[in-house]
């Protein structure tokens, strides 16, 4: 059965997929463009961007799509507000934010009218951010890639925040490799869509360097490990000898901040200055952010391809709720 449209504020994806947001360049227009042509909510990362950057990018996408372009920021960053206000002045459709929670992101969203999308790992702030106004909330389990905010599985988080969330969209991340565990999530949690990232890391259209490209093809299950991020919070990665060189206990501390991108740095380590080696290529010394479910993955493939198989296989098992 076709799958439902996925309604944001006044916005209306075609296809309930959302590509998750990925910093530092990883997710750019290059990649929001086609998933947006795709129907599709295509989002552009922009923690750790210059405020410049980050317009120039959105007006790039804008002008090449009618389709949705979202962009993500996390409240971590120091910049937080004027990555906000830069994003909508360059005319953003929606605002995906996590990593820490503002209260005052609902407000601006209000005046604005900018649909805000909440990304929460427990009950207790899924309820707060449908209070507070949020348009839809994602639901981000400890399978996902990046920042983590919650030890626990998808198929356990999931039905907690579905009990609290009765007004706007609930949206499933974490680990979701095809369309079957789509219209899994759909039909059986009550989802209204779902957010992907990492299938989007292995699609021709994403910019990060083939090197990149090619740690997430040849990950195995045990090669993707929780790492800790200047953040304060838990990360997903890969293994790289930059992770083995911290978990042995070596100083892999940068002695100047150049990027002060971070409210709180514990300055264990530079994550900007990390994530941007492996965007380049070096992912001998880089931070590769991965999903749990990473090694599963083993072609890469076009977004046009990524959104076929996906609503083919969910819509050959899906059931109207
Ligand atoms: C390389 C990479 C970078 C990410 N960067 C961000 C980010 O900047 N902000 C954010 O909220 N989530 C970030 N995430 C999380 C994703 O947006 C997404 O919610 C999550 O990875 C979903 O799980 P999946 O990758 O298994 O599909 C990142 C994930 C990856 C793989």
């Amino acid at each position: 059965m076709k799958l439902p449209e996925l309604k944001i504020g006044q916005f209306t994806a075609s296809v309930p997929i959302i590509q998750g947001g990925m910093s530092i360049r990883v997710s750019t227009s290059a990649l929001a463009i086609p998933v947006a042509e795709c129907g599709g909510i295509g989002t552009i990362g922009g923690s750790g961007l210059p405020v410049p950057e980050l317009q120039e990018d959105i007006r790039k996408a804008k002008s090449a799509t009618n389709g949705i372009i979202a962009v993500n920021i996390m409240y971590a960053m120091r910049e937080f507000y004027e990555l906000v206000m830069g994003s909508i002045e360059a005319g953003v459709d929606m605002i995906i934010t996590g990593a820490g929670f503002s209260r005052d992101i609902f407000k601006i969203g209000k005046k604005y009218n900018v649909p805000i999308v909440s990304i929460v790992s427990s009950p207790a702030f899924a309820r707060l951010a449908e209070k507070l106004g949020a348009s839809a909330i994602v639901v981000e389990a400890a399978e996902a890639g990046g920042h983590l905010g919650t030890q626990t599985t998808l198929r356990e988080l999931f039905p907690s925040i579905r009990k609290v969330v009765s007004k706007v969209p609930l949206i499933a991340a974490g680990g979701i490799t095809n369309g079957f565990e789509m219209a899994e999530l759909m039909d059986k949690f009550g989802a209204d869509g779902i957010q992907i990232a990492s299938r989007f890391v292995l699609s021709k259209e994403c910019s990060v360097s083939q090197k990149f490209k090619e740690t997430f093809l040849q990950a195995e299950k045990d090669d993707i490990v929780l790492v800790s991020s200047p953040v304060g919070m838990p990360g997903r990665a890969i293994n790289t000898p930059f992770v083995r060189k911290m978990a042995g206990g070596e100083d892999v501390s940068t002695k100047e901040c150049k990027y002060k991108c971070l409210k709180k740095c514990s300055y264990r380590y530079c994550i900007s200055d990390r994530l941007i080696k492996a965007h380049g290529g070096d992912v001998e010394e880089g931070l590769v952010f991965s999903g749990a479910n990473t090694y599963k993955m083993k072609e890469i493939l076009s977004v046009r391809e990524i959104f076929n198989r996906f609503v083919k296989e969910a819509e050959s098992v899906y059931k109207e709720k």
